[in-house]
């Protein structure tokens, strides 16, 4: 793109330095053999059944703009899944929105909730694309380094990170089993955690 063109473009794009995760999955796909352990992508093909669906869905034109939170069936499996799984209760109508993979919900919900000016507690290493959704909205990613504790964000140091950052702190990202460790929580540090949370946005 000329230099010119880039000039005129939004500077919060421009800015934005390249994801090194895709770069590095691009140098090294061409090798004979190895075993990836790159992008997220599964190890096995689209179910046939899934597939079939995705046919049917086009043959029966069955393929038009729905409704913009996603079919209700799609919300209702959703909400179902996350009652059998994790007995939560949401509310498909009311609490569900589907999204085309998790980079569009992860955009969506930060750019719901930061205004510029904010920042968002980013435990490192992160899967890189928190970094431009924040900075996309003008929010600071306030970076916490956890190798010195297994990969693990503890609760004291996210009290201590929110304490010192009090004025602009808007979100924390915490997403677990964690890209790239695959390190996950204790339910003991996670209840630590959401009462320094609950305490940050209720004071
Ligand atoms: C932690 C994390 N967040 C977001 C994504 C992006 O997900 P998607 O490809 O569904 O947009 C990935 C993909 O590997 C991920 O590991």
């Amino acid at each position: 793109m000329s230099k010119e063109l880039v000039a005129r473009m939004n500077k919060k794009v421009t800015q934005l330095k390249p994801s090194s995760i895709l770069e590095f999955n691009k140098q090294i796909s061409g090798i004979e053999g190895i075993i990836k352990l790159t992008l997220g992508e599964p190890d096995f093909n689209t179910p046939n059944h899934i597939k079939q669906a995705a046919i049917d869905a086009i043959n029966d034109n069955d393929s038009h703009y729905t409704n913009s939170h996603g079919i209700i069936e799609l919300r209702e499996a959703a909400a179902n899944y996350m009652h059998q799984k994790y007995d939560l209760n949401y509310n498909a109508e009311a609490e569900v929105l589907i999204t085309a993979g998790a980079t569009g919900s992860i955009y969506s919900a930060l750019t719901a909730m930061l205004n510029p000016g904010d920042s968002v507690i980013i435990p490192t290493p992160i899967f890189p694309f928190y970094i431009p959704i924040t900075q996309l909205n003008g929010a600071k990613p306030i970076f916490i380094d956890t190798s010195d504790n297994g990969f693990i964000l503890s609760p004291e140091k996210l009290a201590k990170t929110i304490e010192e950052n009090q004025d602009t702190v808007k979100a924390v990202i915490l997403n677990y089993p964690t890209n790239p460790t695959g390190v996950t929580y204790e339910r003991e540090d996670l209840e630590k955690s959401l009462r320094f949370l609950n305490a940050m946005i209720f004071s």
